[in-house]
């Protein structure tokens, strides 16, 4: 992992304010999520807890929130003293979390994306696997893949841009600079491909794993009109995941 959010948790936070965070990520990944009335959920990688709190809200019975960044988990523990809807949030490694087959859910908005190789997204995987149900969900919001970023179109508009240094191949780093009205910062992911995700998936018990394209929220194709959103649409960066136990 070699973006550490501690310096950059507050500036990662106000970049879900941006609308294709709203009309394209979280439309897509709260629709794939479905009902999570009764079920016991975990949200690996939770940073500051935008997801955690969605589902909890969402009537989700038990919610967990894990982040590797201790300023990720001080800001998401500053919300819920503020508005108490009861998640736990943890300091922890999504590879190695010492929690139980106690989830009917694991959520993971970003994660994946931080595997610099195989072995990573191997550990990445075997811990989201283990804390796990017989038959529990695995449901990811993550970069995308299947993108050929180097030929990706600018994604500015949007308020974010990709960029790749070097020679397009597995492990690549991916940039992503995200710009705010005060200032931008970068983040890396890599780049392994679609079929080293699927092994990986399936290497830690794994099934039924689907690829869904992003989805453009009703809402967001009326205030924006559909032609804004052509380019996040046509080449999504993001892709989502979801797979069996
Ligand atoms: C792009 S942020 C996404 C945060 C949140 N899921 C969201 O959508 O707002 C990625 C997060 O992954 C966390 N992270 C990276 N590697 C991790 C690991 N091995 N275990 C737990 N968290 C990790 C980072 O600290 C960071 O907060």
């Amino acid at each position: 992992m070699t973006t550490d959010y501690d310096p950059i948790a507050e500036q990662y936070k106000r970049t879900k304010q941006q609308p294709w965070r709203a009309h394209v990520e979280a439309f897509t990944l709260m629709t794939l999520i479905g009902d999570p009335v009764g079920k016991t959920v975990i949200d690996i990688a939770c940073g500051e807890g935008f997801y955690s709190r969605l589902i909890r809200r969402r009537g989700a019975a038990k919610v967990t929130g894990v982040d590797l960044s201790e300023k990720m988990i001080e800001l998401a523990r500053g919300t819920e003293a503020e508005e108490r809807l009861g998640i736990d949030y943890i300091v922890g490694d999504g590879r190695n979390l010492g929690l139980g087959p106690e989830y009917d859910l694991a959520i993971a908005a970003y994660f994946l994306n931080y595997a610099r190789n195989r072995a990573e997204l191997d550990a990445m995987c075997v811990g989201v696997a283990r804390c796990l149900k017989p038959g529990g969900r695995f449901v990811t919001v993550n970069c995308n893949p299947s993108c050929d970023f180097p030929s990706a179109p600018s994604y500015r508009k949007y308020g974010f841009e990709t960029s790749v240094v070097g020679a397009w191949r597995e492990e690549a780093p991916i940039t992503w600079t995200f710009h705010l009205e005060d200032g931008r910062f970068d983040i890396e992911n890599y780049f392994l491909s679609v079929r080293t995700h699927e092994q990986a998936l399936h290497a830690a018990g794994f099934r039924a794993v689907r690829w869904h394209r992003p989805l453009l929220s009703p809402e967001g194709g009326a205030v924006y009109g559909q032609g804004y959103w052509s380019s996040l649409m046509d080449q999504p960066p993001l892709i989502l995941i979801e797979c069996l136990m």
